[in-house]
């Protein structure tokens, strides 16, 4: 595996491959992680990843600081994947001391993470947007656990025309149905059997939708409804819910009776630990 750490380096490693796929990552590498190199490695044997805590993503009073940092196990973990290349930019070749910000339009980001997170979105659009124009990949790929984040790097790639086709991948869960993620290292083991009630509430939700849907008993409310009973149970089993929300998947609008295909998502702390979650479905 190659490490490039200038702008010039990943340039130089760009020239000799006719398409490249890649997989922007903060570090801390887990199978959620690994399944988007995978997904990569199908799309193309040139796969790079890039590593890079990204200071604008992150709001005050939030994780900067200990947000975890394990960059010789995840070099390990990378070489092991047979991954190409892997890119390490500092903020410093990165940002002018008063960046040029990318703002992303407020019927995407105004609600949902956007609204519990000002400022992370614009700090998402722009790092990946500038690992775009450094690393002009054919394909790169996020993880639906990040739903919305997809949707802006979606919508960025069409409006500003980038030339490179987005792939989703698949949530990666543990065995009782925890969504991976690197914040979960914070959890203590009661908080960690408590965020088991995330996906649980998921999928509930999702088999009663199907239920109705089946009945066809389908009105507006029942989502309202619906989301005002779950939140009640979560807020219940120890939770600060930020939202539970059935929404349309393409645009992220709050889901109308007769919107086909559908999303759940929430984020929720338990203890000081903000988790996302989100289960899809087609009725
Ligand atoms: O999803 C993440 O890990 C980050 O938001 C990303 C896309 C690497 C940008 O910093």
């Amino acid at each position: 595996m190659e490490i490039l750490k200038s702008i010039e380096d990943v340039r130089s490693w760009r020239a000799l491959h006719q398409e490249v796929a890649f997989v922007p990552t903060m570090g801390n590498l887990h199978a959620g992680h690994l399944s988007l190199v995978k997904r990569a490695q199908e799309a193309s044997k040139n796969v790079i990843v890039s590593i890079f805590v990204n200071p604008l993503q992150f709001g005050e009073g939030e994780d900067l600081d200990s947000y975890p940092r394990t960059l010789d196990a995840d070099m390990e973990k990378l070489i092991d994947a047979g991954v190409s290349a892997l890119f390490l930019p500092t903020a410093e070749i990165l940002y002018e001391d008063d960046p040029f910000i990318i703002q992303p339009p407020q019927s995407l980001i105004a609600d949902l993470c956007g609204k519990d997170r000002p400022g992370h979105f614009e700090g998402v659009a722009t790092v990946v947007a500038k690992f775009f124009n450094i690393v002009e990949p054919t394909y790169a790929c996020f993880g639906k656990k990040d739903y919305q984040q997809l949707r802006v790097i979606e919508s960025m790639v069409s409006a500003l025309n980038f030339d490179i086709k987005i792939i989703p991948v698949a949530i990666e869960r543990a065995d009782e149905g925890l969504a991976l993620s690197s914040r979960n290292g914070y959890l203590s083991n009661k908080e960690r059997a408590q965020a088991l009630l995330l996906s649980q509430t998921l999928l509930a939700m999702k088999s009663e939708i199907e239920g109705l849907s089946k009945d066809q008993k389908i009105v507006t409310n029942s989502y309202q409804a619906l989301e005002v009973k779950m939140t009640a149970l979560l807020q219940a089993g120890g939770f600060i819910v930020d939202y539970l929300t059935i929404r349309a998947q393409k645009t992220l609008k709050k889901a109308l009776a007769q919107d086909k295909d559908l999303v759940i998502l929430v984020a929720a702390k338990v203890g000081k630990t903000r988790l996302l979650d989100n289960v899809e479905l087609n009725i």
